[in-house]
């Protein structure tokens, strides 16, 4: 067990995009005005933390990931004040605030790209990014974007030469050989932890140095850069999280877990294989990907997300196998038709075709499993989503408050508005919201927040170690995960036909066992125990003794 207990070990992160959130001035944009009038609502459904899509100075056209002023806030969201006292409400409201760092490129329109083009060849300005005579440079890293982009490379007139751009042609990639471009890196990090920010998503990690004959991903400088990062972040003396964007296989995520690298690391591994269980009803390679996620890192150390605002990544077979890809291609029928670049372009809940029961399942293994659960605003509610939308605006429409125009999002006209509100069938805002959510006993909404307030009572779940057992159904997964004075046994059928199988309790012949989320007594554990899983069914209960306070978790009903 570690000594020190970190704020993010087992925390639960709600991501969300500030220009899609909540509008506070009525001009149609989210904004942190609006975004600071919910921290109610967040505290209330019991997250921990917000991870904030980029909110700097940018023209947008990859959604704030190309930025023009790494020190500033967008005009649109606010300003420095405005994000001061942001932060310092989601502070006074227990809630901790994650930057999306954009390290690996800048806009086309960032001051530094516009002198580097003018500049002379081989001056210290032009070298801040990556120039080539030869587009056939570096031709083994894959194109990211291949549904906007055919080439890593783009000719660029007025500086004579081709620019690398590992994503968008109008976002250009950093030169970290230069001394310069790391310094000015650094500052940054050093910027917004001055300003009190609790932890950074770094964004695309893999990509921040080349090399010839490589992918150019993962690459010995890069980590060394990411070393220096964290350097400068300890110097700080604050309990501060650096969480990796790496959409690659866990062995090559994990070295970025190293103890003088990065504290978190996303899981998009384990989010193809939780797609691709409800998909086949089967858990074997879920089974397998938890087993080895946990023999390469640290126990906790990995973000599970299920969704975000870019499409489901599932890659080229580099990440997953193909038959994983195949899988999920096969049984999420409401994917066909929107296949983005490497992934699936769309929400959770159409992917799981508006089915609750699916939701909860693997919100029920996200909160259960070891590490930090990560919640895409709206998947607590079942939000649709907007096909048809350029890009991956499909997955970024406002979120739904009320029933009232908008989805209460903003009161501005609807040409104003920053993407449209959901109004497709099944999934209309006027109906599917957070105001009627609230009141409805059984709804995903209030089920998310009883899970998540049953979550914060069983530190087992939070600091626990973890166990795969013995499962005689190839649809149910069974785990354990246990601290000294507590085990939680987890239980969780992943096909949408019902399973029953038996359990090997002999470990803890004779002990007490209770169903923990509804509270309700079990036989006490024998050699065997019969249990029932109904479609999408699962349980957690809790083994022997513990203190009482368990029993009384609020929103029973
Ligand atoms: C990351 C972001 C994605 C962005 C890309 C380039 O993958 O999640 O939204 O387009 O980096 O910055
Ligand atoms: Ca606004």
């Amino acid at each position: 067990m570690t000594l020190k207990e970190f704020w993010w070990k087992g925390a639960v992160i709600y991501q969300l995009i500030p220009r899609s959130y909540a509008d506070g001035n009525g001009d149609g944009i989210g904004d942190f005005q609006g975004l600071a009038s919910r921290l109610n609502y967040l505290r209330w459904l019991g997250i921990e933390a917000i991870w904030l899509t980029p909110i700097y100075p940018s023209p947008l056209q990859d959604g704030g990931y190309d930025i023009t002023d790494f020190k500033n806030i967008h005009p649109e969201l606010g300003d420095l004040a405005a994000f001061y006292r942001l932060l310092t409400a989601a502070h006074n409201h227990g809630i901790k605030v994650i930057l999306d760092l954009v390290l690996n490129h800048t806009s086309s329109l960032h001051p530094w790209f516009q002198r580097a083009r003018w500049a002379p060849k081989g001056s210290t300005e032009r070298d801040v990014y990556v120039w080539s005579d030869d587009p056939q440079r570096y031709a083994e890293a894959p194109v990211l974007f291949r549904n906007f982009e055919s080439s890593n490379w783009e000719w660029d007139d007025v500086a004579g030469q081709y620019y690398l751009h590992r994503f968008l042609r109008h976002q250009p990639d950093l030169n970290y050989e230069n001394p310069w471009v790391q310094e000015q890196m650094l500052g940054v990090v050093d910027f917004w932890l001055d300003k009190g920010v609790d932890g950074f998503r770094l964004d695309a990690v893999p990509f921040l140095f080349e090399a010839e004959g490589s992918r150019c991903e993962g690459l010995p400088e890069t980590h060394d850069f990411l070393k220096k990062v964290r350097q400068r972040v300890d110097k700080h003396g604050r309990d501060i999280l650096l969480l990796a964007e790496a959409i690659q296989p866990v062995e090559e995520a994990a070295p970025y877990l190293a103890d003088d690298e990065l504290h978190g690391a996303f899981n998009f591994v384990l989010t193809a294989h939780l797609f691709a269980a409800v998909a086949s009803g089967k858990v074997n390679q879920l089974r397998e990907c938890l087993e080895k996620t946990q023999h390469v890192a640290s126990v906790g150390s990995w973000a599970m997300p299920l969704r975000n605002h870019d499409e489901l990544w599932l890659g080229d077979g580099h990440l997953v196998p193909d038959d994983v890809i195949q899988s999920i291609r096969a049984g999420l029928h409401q994917g066909h038709g929107h296949w983005l670049n490497w992934g699936i372009n769309r929400r959770l809940a159409p992917l799981l075709n508006g089915d609750p029961r699916a939701n909860r399942v693997l919100h029920a293994l996200l909160y259960s499993l070891p590490g930090m659960p990560c919640l895409y605003y709206g998947d607590e509610l079942g939000m649709g989503d907007w096909p048809g939308l350029r890009d991956r605006d499909p997955n970024r429409t406002p979120m739904a408050w009320t029933s009232a125009r908008n989805g209460g999002f903003s009161t501005a006209p609807d040409p104003l508005l920053v993407l449209p509100a959901v109004t497709a069938p099944g999934y209309d805002y006027r109906v599917l919201n957070v105001e009627v959510q609230k009141q409805l006993p059984g709804s995903l909404l209030n089920w998310h927040r009883r899970m998540l307030t049953c979550r914060r009572l069983l530190p087992a779940l939070r600091q626990g170690e973890f166990e795969i057992l013995e499962s005689t159904h190839p649809s149910v997964i069974v785990y354990i995960r246990y601290i000294e004075s507590m085990i939680v046994l987890v239980a969780a059928n992943l096909s949408a036909a019902g399973a029953s199988l038996s359990l090997d309790l002999t470990r803890w012949k004779g002990e007490r066992t209770r169903e923990v989320l509804w509270g309700c007594e079990y036989p006490l554990a024998d050699d065997n125990w019969f249990v029932y899983l109904p479609s999408y069914g699962f349980s957690w209960w809790l083994i022997g003794e513990v203190e009482e306070t368990i029993q009384n978790a609020p929103g029973k009903n």
